[in-house]
């Protein structure tokens, strides 16, 4: 099985039955193969993201070549998907790599425009035959825009759905990059009532377990994960002696992060569901 083609199978596969996706920020083959092995050990189908930030560690097309080799010798569904896509040419330069899924995230546009690029760009993805996140808010701290969290309105979040064309949106109800934070667990409820169609979370290392239970049953089917896995590589790395060999620490860092994942992975419901 195991690498998704195409996104929209698995985000169909998870909102029908309601659990969500880590979504699990890798740059590097230490992260990308250790949650991989959380989700083979947990028999969960998980979704890899790579935003402007990973891709500072190598191009779209050579994580994608490692993240399919990597799925392919595993029995659980990986996806792959282009977390924070700026505009047209990322998402473009992520299609041609062979991603199962893109993100573009035009929340800093007036809504018309946000909704107007989307629809261009899910045509663009739907071509491609993956699917498409639209942004419907902003996650404050780490986004690099200096600014704090805009959150959803429902009705921005279903037109970006309906008139945009995505297959799934993101929603800002109060969890931040990077941060702990609280879920506005009663606007999550209204957006979903509202829209009826898949959510997405994002700031999901802070987001205490409580509300992430309650969240699996109002629509959410991905919950980005980064800090929290950047914390355990730097953890380990600063814990090791100077005398260890580098794969001895890498080894100690993949340890740190099969839990780390294995958690997240437990916490969503998506645990026995590959
Ligand atoms: P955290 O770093 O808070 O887990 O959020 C990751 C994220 O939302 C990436 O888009």
């Amino acid at each position: 099985m195991p690498y998704v083609y195409d996104g929209r199978t698995l985000i169909d596969y998870a909102f029908k039955g309601g659990f969500a996706m880590p979504a699990f920020n890798v740059g590097t083959l230490e992260m990308a193969r250790a949650c991989v092995e959380a989700a083979e050990l947990e028999r969960a189908p998980i979704i890899l993201q790579t935003s402007p930030g990973e891709l500072t560690q190598a191009s779209p097309a050579v994580l994608a070549g490692m993240i399919r080799a990597l799925a392919e010798e595993v029995a659980v569904p990986v996806m792959l998907h282009l977390d924070h896509g700026e505009g047209p040419e990322r998402v473009a330069a992520c299609l041609r790599a062979g991603y199962s899924s893109v993100m573009y995230d035009g929340d800093h546009l007036k809504p018309e425009e946000n909704i107007a690029t989307t629809r261009r760009l899910a045509e663009w993805a739907h071509g491609s035959g993956v699917s498409l996140e639209a942004a419907a808010g902003s996650f404050g701290a780490g986004e690099g825009r200096g600014e704090g969290l805009h959150l959803t309105d429902p009705e921005i979040a279903l037109r970006l759905l309906d008139d945009g064309g995505a297959d799934m949106v993101a929603c800002s109800v109060g969890s931040v990059h990077g941060q702990a934070s609280r879920l506005d667990l009663d606007r999550l409820g209204a957006i979903a009532r509202r829209t009826r169609k898949p959510l997405v979370l994002h700031g999901g290392t802070g987001i205490p377990a409580e509300d992430l239970a309650v969240a699996t049953t109002l629509g959410v089917v991905k919950v980005n994960i980064g800090a929290g896995l950047q914390r355990a590589v730097l953890k380990a790395w600063r814990e090791r002696s100077e005398a260890e060999g580098v794969y001895e620490v890498s080894d100690a860092a993949r340890a740190a992060l099969v839990e780390v994942a294995c958690g997240k992975i437990r916490i969503m419901k998506a645990a026995g569901r590959a």
